[in-house]
């Protein structure tokens, strides 16, 4: 989605800006732009396209100045083209500025603008915003002007603002955008997203909803839209280095996120686990510890990947901890009208912490008197900000599209919930060591799974002829099942339904042929009988069996075509283990397609609006 850079300070502007769209490329894009201020001047540049379009244009100028701001676009409002893409200006071409998010109300304010005789160039609602500075500005300082604009937005943004009339400075805002103010040496660098500030900072500052600062290359001031000076603002560090956010080798970042794996496991339970116990030691959630010993329900709010670990959630914690859990599309929960009280936990899973379904299905649950707990990646995002308490996954930067890692880790961070509600309840300590055990034993098995990269590719090789996939899985592995065609959907282009196996008879099963084969996840669990009726009524169908079995399983290499074997582990650690060749499937399907998986085709890896 929309990515900003901004830069103020000693070094030329440019080159920075460049790099930090490239960082930032991952979220997501169809066009970019940039403006760099120089005095009285302000050069900007527009690109369709990929950022190497821009730098090609770029590069045939001459752009000096320390002062700029960029920008990558995913079309919202006006379709992907140069003059829809960012920077937007003024009538005069005095004002210009980058924006992520959606003005709301952004038609009756241009309609406005337009009697008053402003001039637009481009569909979009961003370009609104520059003109009604410019309006502004005729009474009032830059500064001023800003601020009385932002009190008449409706609706969500992250700006960077730069004015010919006061060269000097940059302003920036945010209201449900996220946007970090990077603290270097005698510079700033300004992004909505902290992987275009590593390389240059590690001291940050977040800005909160309704905030603007302005920034000076000596110093900068926050103040709120209501223009109170705002003093004494926390700083923060990022706590990942800019080596985590590189291939290192990797032809993809999401081939060297699937491998990460191990280590993002060990980092979610890391220090979290306490074997003898048989529980888990949650310092997040330490402070509502009494609070969650009293909660009757739980709702788990989510998006995407981070939906499906939700969803296994929902399976461990109602069988360990026994309280009732529901699982909801943060778009649903928003805007339907959810039965919360004081004792429901309402749980938001998020890799990046900044989807603006799930951010605004939390302020709703909170609104409500609901306890609110984040499952968040980014550390210091709006989401884990937000939140009465939470658990950080400390899986790293993600930065395919596509979750990988961050799933396996919001599952391993699940587990851990599902001890401490249960041992906070009923679950027995010997119940409670097995788990932690088998906890502890998950990145060697994940290892194992790795192993196989090779065979899991020539197994691909052999489907990649199909354009369609059934996957199917049953209670633990229901939910994998969901997350592997979503997978291969996203990466491949190819169409996949993900099932619960049971439901296979009640429609899926008309479609199968020999052209239609069928991925099942097959654990020696409670339900495995089951399962297998359920291939041999695909086999009998004329279906092909691709089937994910536990190690040492022969009977399940007759009924099936192509078997993966994984390592056995508790039935309800089973996903994590399970998942990982369905991401390795999904990779090679994309990749033998050429496809470039790390930056799919209309994804957007965090996706800031509605
Ligand atoms: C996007 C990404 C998915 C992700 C989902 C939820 O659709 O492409 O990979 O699962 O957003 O994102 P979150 O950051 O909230 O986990």
């Amino acid at each position: 989605m929309c990515g900003i850079v901004g830069y103020i300070g000693k070094n030329e502007a440019e080159p920075i800006l460049l790099d930090g769209l490239r960082r930032l490329e991952y979220r997501g894009y169809d066009s970019a732009g940039i403006s760099v201020i120089n005095g009285k001047k302000i050069e900007t540049v527009k690109a369709v396209g990929k950022i190497a379009e821009l730098e090609e244009k770029l590069s045939k100028k001459d752009v000096k100045g320390n002062i700029g701001i960029a920008h990558t676009r995913w079309a919202t409002h006006g379709k992907p083209c140069e003059k829809n893409s960012h920077p937007h200006s003024d009538c005069k071409g005095d004002i210009f500025l980058v924006h992520n998010g959606i003005i709301e109300n952004y038609q009756e304010l241009k309609d406005d603008l337009k009697k008053l005789g402003h001039k637009f160039k481009s569909e979009t609602d961003s370009e609104v915003v520059a003109h009604l500075i410019e309006d502004l500005m005729k009474k009032y300082d830059f500064k001023t002007a800003v601020a009385k604009t932002l009190k008449m937005l409706k609706g969500t943004y992250g700006f960077a603002i730069v004015s010919k009339s006061e060269p000097e400075k940059l302003i920036i805002a945010r209201n449900g955008s996220p946007l970090l103010l990077g603290i270097g040496k005698d510079e700033y660098v300004v992004a909505s997203d902290a992987s275009a500030i590593i390389r240059h900072t590690k001291r940050v500052v977040y800005l909160e909803d309704g905030e603007m600062a302005v920034l000076e290359k000596d110093g900068y001031e926050i103040s709120s839209m209501h223009e109170k000076i705002i003093k004494n603002r926390e700083e923060s560090e990022i706590d990942w280095s800019i080596e985590e956010a590189e291939k290192q080798g990797f032809d993809h970042f999401m081939i060297k996120e699937i491998f990460e794996q191990p280590q993002a496991v060990t980092d979610a339970v890391r220090g979290r686990i306490n074997v003898s116990d048989g529980n888990a030691k949650l310092g997040g959630l330490r402070d509502v510890s009494k609070e969650l010993r009293e909660i009757e329900r739980i709702i788990i709010v989510s998006c995407g990947t981070s939906y499906y670990a939700g969803l296994v959630g929902e399976y461990m914690i109602e069988e360990y901890a026994g309280i009732p859990v529901e699982v909801e599309y943060a778009s649903e929960f928003r805007y339907r009208k959810p039965i919360i009280d004081s004792k429901t936990a309402v749980i938001a899973i998020s890799q990046s912490g900044e989807t603006a379904d799930t951010l605004a299905a939390i302020r709703e649950a909170k609104n409500k008197g609901a306890l609110t707990l984040g499952i968040v990646n980014a550390v210091g995002s709006t989401i884990a900000r937000e939140t009465d308490a939470g658990v950080y996954n400390h899986a790293g930067p993600e930065i395919g599209v596509a979750s990988t890692k961050a799933f396996t880790s919001q599952l391993s961070i699940l587990v851990l919930f599902a001890l401490f509600l249960g041992r906070q309840r009923n679950m027995s300590l010997v119940t409670g060591q097995r788990i932690a055990k088998e906890l502890e034993k998950l990145p060697k098995l994940i290892e194992e799974v790795l192993k196989q990269n090779d065979d899991i590719k020539k197994i691909m090789k052999k489907y990649s002829k199909y354009r369609d996939f059934l996957y199917l899985g049953r209670k633990y592995n229901m939910p994998i099942a969901y997350e592997g065609a979503l997978k291969i959907k996203e990466i491949s282009y190819v169409h996949a339904e993900g099932y619960p196996s049971g439901e296979m008879k009640h429609g899926p099963i008309a479609l199968i042929d020999e052209n239609f084969p069928v991925v099942v996840l097959a654990p020696k669990d409670s339900v495995y009988e089951k399962t297998i009726s359920g291939i041999e009524e695909v086999k009998a169908r004329g279906g092909k069996i691709l089937a994910i079995g536990t190690k040492g399983d022969k009977n399940i290499a007759k009924i099936s075509d192509d078997v993966i074997y994984v390592p056995k582990t508790l039935e309800m650690l089973s996903p994590i283990v399970n998942v990982v060749p369905l991401q390795l499937l999904s990779y090679y399907a994309g990749t033998l397609k050429g496809i470039d998986v790390d930056k799919p085709r209309n994804l957007a890896k965090s996706v800031t609006v509605e």
